[in-house]
């Protein structure tokens, strides 16, 4: 090809996981199947400069910048997800990079920005390769300009970056991990939920919690690493088949009841795995069960269908119907907002998938 530079722009969400993935194989093939909702304000907006290299070196050549600044400590992800994806985007050593990136939350939030991050990147690096087929000489498969090749192949080089990121192309409703009840699901890539979800559940809204703004003590890498020979895995993963299977039938007929005892069990199974593991650790803090019991006595006291869910971290996402906004912002507002870091949260709600600009 005879491109010698270009940039390309696109802004990714992150996602949050109903049916949670923990645990992994080689090359990052999840243990069990997950059921995510893709987010809508938490995004990473990642711009991607390239420029050809004069000479070919055997390394890769990139910068990444956050915010405007150089970011060093970024690179030996970025490098270690060039390495897992060389073999399928060969132009990668052909070209220098420039990763300018920037966030919508505050990034010291505890809020993982690798779903959204390496989303963003992924699909930056789809662009490049489109831009650099249409101007080759080379044959390219039949469907390879096509919608459903780019995002597939996104979500799959995505998923090489971070798991959790091969759900974040593509909303509202995302599932990845091969499984019996889903038809078209795959280890490889994400896909969109095949089968009709309830109107309950449009607009769903998920208010993010920030507990602990603070690193995290232990990585999800390490986490996943923890659950080879992690006594409870194998129920764990056959559990996880099961409560998809269960969801399926909950997203179709609008049950909030059972959804919410669906999902607070997955997010209190996910630490459970965490205080099981050898050796364990616990991720939630003091305040993280505090607003676990408020929401517990509130839902019993007003009726409300509200209720929780947990990633990696300490933070809490409250979700609930669009038509309970009112109240349950008033109770957040009122009631949990003070065992928030600063008094801070985020008002999300479930999203359609990454954009490019
Ligand atoms: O994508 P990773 O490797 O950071 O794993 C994230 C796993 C959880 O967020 C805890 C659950 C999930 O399914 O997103």
């Amino acid at each position: 090809t005879n491109i010698q530079d270009g940039k390309v722009t696109w802004e990714s969400p992150s996602n949050i996981a109903l049916v949670k993935y923990w645990g992994k194989k080689k090359d990052q093939i999840p243990e069990n199947p997950s059921l995510s909702f893709t987010l809508s304000n938490c995004k990473t907006i990642t711009t991607l400069s390239f420029t050809k290299k004069e000479t070919l070196d055997k390394s890769f050549t990139f910068e990444v910048y956050l915010d405007g600044g150089l970011k060093e400590d970024f690179r030996p992800k970025i490098q270690t997800f060039f390495e897992r994806i060389e073999q399928y985007m060969p132009f990668l050593r052909q070209y220098a990079f420039k990763i300018e990136t920037k966030n919508t939350f505050p990034h010291s939030s505890g809020i993982a920005s690798s779903a959204s991050g390496m989303s963003a990147l992924a699909l930056c690096l789809m662009s490049v390769e489109k831009l650099l087929a249409a101007e080759s000489t080379v044959q390219v498969p039949e469907d390879f300009f096509s919608a459903n090749y780019f995002n597939q192949k996104a979500s799959f080089l995505a998923r090489l970056g971070s798991g959790s990121a091969c759900r974040s192309i593509e909303g509202d409703v995302i599932v990845w991990g091969n499984t019996v009840v889903i038809e078209g699901s795959t280890d490889l890539f994400g896909i969109k939920y095949p089968y009709q979800v309830h109107g309950n559940f449009e607009n769903y809204q998920d208010t993010i919690l920030l507990v602990d703004k603070g690193e995290k003590q232990v990585s999800s890498t390490v986490g996943h690493d923890l659950m080879h020979n992690h006594p409870y895995a194998k129920n764990r993963f056959r559990q996880a088949h099961d409560n998809l299977a269960d969801l399926k039938v909950i997203l179709e007929s609008g049950d909030l009841n059972a959804f919410n005892a669906l999902v607070e069990s997955e997010a209190l199974t996910l630490h459970a795995m965490m205080m099981t593991s050898m050796p364990y650790f616990i991720l939630m803090k003091p305040n993280t069960l505090e607003i676990i019991n408020k929401i517990w006595s509130f839902r019993q006291k007003s009726g409300l269908h509200i209720s929780f869910t947990l990633d990696a971290g300490a933070n809490v996402h409250v979700l609930y119907p669009q038509d309970q906004s009112q109240e349950v912002l008033q109770f957040i507002k009122s009631e949990l907002v003070a065992y928030c870091q600063n008094g801070h949260y985020i008002c999300d709600q479930i999203g359609f998938g990454a954009i490019q600009n």
